[in-house]
């Protein structure tokens, strides 16, 4: 083929497949079959790889994504994305409704309702055609660019074929996660089958709600993860610059026109009375959606009336968001579960007569602990009220004692646990039960050694937590130490059983040769982990990775730690009465000094050299920083490194107690703020950088 005709070859490849996109994602129907739209896109990925100078800038290719954003660029935006005011009741809305007739005077006005989607505002430019940028909301005034990461959604056109487009304009939205999405990936999540961040570590905890998920993956840096979960975006905004729709309704129906996704729930009102209609019926009916909504936003429909009304600072006096309350439901209670932590706390769960509830069926509620259920004052069969807020975890919000049976006994908290039958306790000051078996309850076992092979503790990565939990049921490992005397011969073909998460289902697993290989590899690389890490992997009450380096850093040895008096150890900076005394148990018990001994045996460092003391300077000497953002030459944890080692302390958050802000790109502006507010010294990377080389 001549270098014109592939050119024109992937052109031709490009629209045929955008237009079959744009039929199957935003008019569900389809005009090909799935074959033979797979070998167009096919042939089409072939070709680009061949003449990538020809890649079309609205190629579908682009959506599954594979580049890689390194940091996400500042842009600012044209005019600035403003928030709503809220309201939580129809007479604040009457109000509102109060405020805009006073504004207009006599003129005759309507509203347009639409509902409000939680996920994360966005802003798409185009020019000529072609979407040229997508951007976050950032602080309203500038935002993050993340144009990769926005031309995986699907239905969002890269480039617009419609005479009725301006050549210039933006439209504005919200990028959401699809509830089945967010189901799948917390079902992928629970079998420990998933890359959750673009590092690819694994088993992490559930994801919270479908928004926050949202936000995190579309400042992923790694676009082929976002293009995997499927994210999608309604419109609501349209702004051009050479020709003005005279209403909201105008915009929204030219923005579905030429090829946008706008969701068809939204209704002209001509009065207060069809808001308070639109109200009532999506209060049930959102819960049908494939999203999740938290209200409705009441919009004056004329652009006329919009300019006559204004803005306030931060939100148009011409639109409203009313919020709907969380639902609740009243449901029977009719067992309670104990689930036993990595840390061995207790969490009763209550199971409830299945009720529907916002939406999905809630069968099971967190009761946190015991204090939680003496406050409920809960009693067997009790007729509970379940709420849903944003969470995913339904909460029980009080209890109908009206409806309680005469004979109905008092709930009372276990006394031994359920995983193992060793009697719990449950300190003074602490709300939760613990089982005290650390080292032969078997859930305990598994997070004690999931900690030991973590990434800040040996990092041995190739173990996943399935194959975990499978050496420990074969009963080849007990404790951390058991690892180093694992032979290749012992894991090799190991058949194991494993309970699929979604189903139930009890599935044998055997594991192959090369992981066999690998895990027996990386654990022995692992020797060489430093003391530090090693004593943080022990899962010492208390003894998080800083207390572990200035322990390491003072003592060099174990055996000096061993013999050392509680007083010797109060005396290590940062090592306070509480630290002290759980290391002085946890030294004074015999398995744990034979694992130690164990773990010595196997070769592991359980000693430093003096020179080996991370501390190299004094820059930070004493100082509490913290460290937020992306940064263009260091990863998170070299920074906390490097910090610690010129003697200052990571701090989590920015608190009055925060010395130094080292910010990188993409901070949050409440970060920010925050930080000037309390005159924290802030620098950049570049000035990080130039200190530290200038030392
Ligand atoms: S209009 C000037 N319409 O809610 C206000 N916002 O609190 C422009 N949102 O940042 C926003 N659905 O992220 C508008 N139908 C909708 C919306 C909506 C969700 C979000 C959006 C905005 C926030 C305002």
């Amino acid at each position: 083929m001549s270098t014109a005709s592939i050119q024109q070859k992937i052109k031709k490849l490009t629209d045929e497949i955008n237009y079959h996109n744009h039929l199957y994602y935003l008019e569900n129907r389809s005009e090909i079959s799935d074959y033979d739209f797979d070998q167009k896109l096919a042939q089409l990925t072939d070709l680009e790889k061949q003449n990538p100078e020809w890649q079309e800038p609205d190629s579908p290719t682009l959506r599954v994504g594979g580049a890689v954003t390194k940091s996400f660029e500042t842009v600012q935006h044209d005019s600035p994305m403003l928030s709503l005011s809220n309201t939580y009741s129809k007479e604040d809305l009457q109000e509102f409704h109060e405020r805009v007739v006073k504004g207009l005077g006599t003129e005759a006005f309507t509203y347009v309702c639409e509902l409000k989607f939680d996920g994360l505002a966005i802003s798409l430019k185009y020019s000529n055609g072609l979407l040229i940028r997508a951007a976050t909301r950032g602080d309203g005034v500038s935002g993050d660019d993340i144009t990769l990461n926005a031309k995986t959604i699907r239905t969002l056109p890269l480039r617009i074929r419609n005479d009725d487009a301006p050549q210039n304009f933006e439209v504005r939205g919200e990028v959401f996660l699809p509830l089945k999405e967010f189901e799948r990936l917390n079902r992928e999540i629970e079998s420990g089958n998933i890359a959750l961040t673009n590092a690819g570590r694994k088993k992490k905890p559930l994801l919270a709600n479908p928004r926050n998920t949202a936000s995190g993956t579309m400042k992923m840096q790694d676009s082929s993860i976002v293009a995997s979960r499927n994210m999608d975006c309604y419109l609501y905004d349209f702004t051009a610059q050479d020709t003005e729709q005279e209403s909201h309704s105008e915009a929204l129906k030219l923005m579905s026109k030429i090829g946008f996704n706008v969701s068809s729930s939204f209704r002209v009102c001509e009065n207060l009375d069809q808001v308070f209609a639109y109200i009532d019926l999506w209060e049930s009916k959102r819960f049908e959606l494939p999203l999740d909504t938290d209200g409705i936003v009441i919009k004056v429909d004329a652009k006329a009336h919009q300019e006559e009304l204004g803005f306030t600072a931060k939100s148009p006096k011409w639109a409203i968001a009313f919020k709907y309350k969380s639902q609740s439901e009243q449901t029977q209670l009719v067992s309670i579960t104990y689930q036993v932590g990595r840390t061995g706390s207790i969490t009763p769960v209550a199971n409830l007569k299945p009720v529907a509830l916002a939406g999905t069926t809630v069968k099971r509620a967190s009761l946190h602990n015991a204090n939680e259920i003496l406050r409920l004052d809960l009693h067997e069969g009790d007729t509970v009220a379940v709420e849903k807020g944003g969470e995913i975890i339904p909460k029980i919000t009080g209890v109908d004692a009206s409806k309680r049976k005469k004979d109905a006994k008092p709930i009372k908290f276990i006394d031994t646990c359920p995983e193992c039958q060793t009697d719990l306790i449950r300190k003074e000051d602490e709300a939760n039960h613990y089982c005290p078996n650390s080292k032969g309850c078997p859930p305990q076992i598994l997070g004690g050694i999931e900690h030991f092979i973590s990434r800040n503790a040996l990092d041995i990565d190739s173990l996943g937590p399935k194959t975990l939990e499978g050496l420990i049921h074969k009963g080849l490992i007990k404790r951390p130490a058991d690892l180093f005397y694992l032979s290749f011969e012992q894991i090799n073909g190991l058949q194991f059983e494993v309970e699929d998460p979604s189903t139930g289902e009890i599935k044998t697993r055997s594991l192959q040769e090369k992981s066999a290989a690998k895990i027996i590899d990386s654990i022995e690389i692992s020797k060489k982990t430093v003391f530090a890490k090693v004593l943080f992997g022990l899962g010492i009450r208390y003894i998080g990775k800083t207390v572990a380096e200035k322990l390491a850093d003072h003592f060099l040895t174990i055996d000096a730690m061993i013999e050392a008096s509680l007083e010797e150890l109060i005396n290590v900076p940062e090592v306070g009465q509480r630290i002290a005394e759980s290391l002085n148990n946890y030294l004074s018990v015999s398995e744990n000094i034979e694992q130690i001994n164990l773990l010595k045996e196997a070769g592991l460092h359980l000693s430093q050299d003096p020179s080996e003391d991370t501390q190299v300077g004094t820059l930070f000497e004493g100082k509490i920083v913290v460290v937020s953002g992306v940064f263009e030459s260091y990863g998170r944890n070299e920074l906390h490194d490097m910090i610690k080692s010129q003697g200052g302390r990571i701090g989590s958050s920015i608190t009055g107690k925060t010395d130094i802000l080292v910010a990188g790109q993409n901070m949050g502006p409440a970060k920010l703020e925050k930080a000037t507010k309390l005159e924290i010294l802030t620098m950049s990377e570049e000035e990080l950088t130039i200190m530290l080389t200038n030392r």
